[in-house]
């Protein structure tokens, strides 16, 4: 079943809307117009009717016909949604919108906010241009500022939505009127899901002052780190034009990557790639660019992405970058023509690792094996190997069985090491307390739900099976199944 603002929404003509207001000029099957928004001479203000949203290029505003009135009549956004409804002879019960709903609304909002608050932040606004992030980036990613709790949640309560959005975990309240924003002064960068909805932020701080470089959402319902990835929801559509897409390890590196103009870059949000980020990321391309950072922490990331790109059905490319750089550094250090050249002389992993390179054959055939594994195409997996035969002279047979996994620095026992990795990757809506295990590692199975990455041994994290899912979720049946037997007999 629908909300009320959903069905609202899909049932109001932007078009519509938007020409009340401001008349609309027609290009291709989109409307364009000069913005309402700021003093514009040329129309940057553009309306898709296909996604009923609009979007105004110069000053980076945008959203869909409710947020449009809203702004417009200087409304809140409910309270906009309650006039157009009433405008259009729509049926809409302010009272029925879901709390969810209007979690979600709060977040677009407060999106709105710091974006706003950005322009009028001479700090921030130097900070981004020290760092090489052009406008335009700006504009694209909603890139914004936090400027003072007070006047967010203030700005939240004219909206009818505080109560809502402290469920975020992003504001909290400090008791007697006053919050804390977790973002205060840092820039402030949008965690958007690939449709383009606000999950999120990232906040950078905008000099060392002693509190950590970046703080991120806390995991909640709306916020989901495992299966999000900063700038997808911007750049898929030049990572699906250009056929792949680049994984790299900060955020920064995306926004300083699309202000170079390389426009397909994608990060997790500190954390290793997860299964599901994998996933996600084959939704959209057949091909991942690995860059990460040329030090021995990006090649231990390499390692254990790989794994999970391959597993996803993506074909890897390896680019090493120098020792010591980011993609970003990289670019302020050579320039962007550099860097393309590395994208674009890199070779797939796996004849990358049949016809040599700077590792020795040794280590080639053990990446190869291992990688191979993770190969879900039989057919590919054989020719491969056939081909890395001929090279190397090494049994068929040898090629296509995976090595041994290290077992020696293993403490914890395989079951909680699937459990573990599994509620880490899958985030099941599973409650540690109803599983029989010992205490430790249930400690350790709330650090896993809540994405605690940090927290969890080694081991652990670098734990990776094909078969992940499927003996996850049987080491899961196992676990209950006992206590619900107890909790029969009882
Ligand atoms: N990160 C984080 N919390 C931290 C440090 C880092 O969440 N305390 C995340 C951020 O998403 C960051 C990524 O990890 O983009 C990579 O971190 P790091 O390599 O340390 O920083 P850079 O991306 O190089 O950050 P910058 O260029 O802004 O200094
Ligand atoms: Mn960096």
């Amino acid at each position: 079943m629908s909300s009320d603002l959903e069905e609202l929404r899909r049932e109001l003509d932007i078009v519509d809307v938007v020409s009340r207001f401001v008349p609309l000029e027609r290009v291709g099957s989109n409307y364009r117009a000069n913005c309402p928004f700021h003093p514009d001479r040329t129309p940057s203000f553009f309306v898709s009717p296909s996604k009923g949203i609009f979007k105004c290029f110069g000053c980076g505003v945008g959203g869909d016909a409710i947020k449009f009135y809203a702004l417009y009549e200087n409304l809140s956004y409910l309270e906009a949604a309650r006039e157009l409804a009433r405008l259009y002879g729509k049926r809409f019960n302010l009272a029925g919108v879901k709390e969810e709903e209007k979690v979600r609304v709060a977040l677009e909002r407060v999106s709105d906010f710091y974006r706003e608050s950005l322009l009028k932040n001479e700090e921030a606004l130097e900070y981004l241009k020290a760092r090489g992030v052009d406008g335009h980036t700006v504009k694209r990613f909603s890139v914004g500022y936090a400027p003072d709790s007070r006047k967010l949640a203030e700005f939240l309560k004219r909206e009818g939505l505080l109560e809502e959005y402290l469920k975020t975990r992003n504001l909290v309240s400090l008791g007697s009127g006053n919050y804390r924003d977790l973002f205060l002064k840092r820039v402030v960068l949008p965690v958007r899901t690939p449709s383009g909805r606000t999950a999120g932020f990232s906040g950078r701080r905008l000099r060392e002052d002693g509190s950590p470089k970046y703080v991120n959402s806390p995991e909640s319902p709306y916020f989901k780190k495992s299966s999000l990835l900063f700038g997808l929801s911007e750049t898929k559509d030049y990572a699906k034009e250009e056929g792949y897409a680049l994984l790299v390890e900060g955020v920064f590196d995306v926004l300083k990557l699309f202000s170079a103009g390389v426009r397909n870059a994608a990060a997790p949000l500190g954390t290793a790639l997860t299964e599901q980020q994998a996933r996600v990321l084959a939704a959209y391309v057949k091909k991942v660019y690995l860059l990460f950072d040329g030090d021995e922490a990006g090649r231990k990331a390499v390692r254990r992405a790989v794994p999970l790109l391959l597993s996803a059905g993506l074909e890897v490319f390896v680019v090493r970058l120098p020792e010591g750089h980011d993609p970003d550094s990289f670019v302020t250090e050579y320039g962007v023509k550099a860097l393309k050249g590395l994208i674009s002389s890199a070779e797939e992993l796996f004849s990358s690792l049949i016809n040599g390179g700077r590792d020795s054959l040794e280590e080639r055939i053990k990446l190869f094996r291992e990688y191979l594994s993770y190969l879900p195409d039989d057919a590919k997996r054989i020719a491969l190997a056939a081909e890395f035969q001929q090279k190397a002279k090494v049994p068929l047979e040898t090629l296509l069985t995976p090595p041994k996994r290290r077992q020696a620095s293993s403490s914890l026992p395989f079951k909680y090491k699937v459990l573990l990795k599994g509620l880490l990757s899958f985030r099941p809506k599973v409650r540690p307390e109803e599983l029989e295990l010992p205490k430790e590692v249930r400690e350790l199975c709330y650090k896993a739900l809540d994405g605690e990455e940090h927290e969890l041994p080694e081991e652990v994290l670098e734990f990776n099976s094909p078969n992940l899912e499927r003996m996850f979720y049987k080491v899961l049946e196992q676990l209950k199944k006992r206590e619900f037997v107890r909790e029969v007999e009882q």
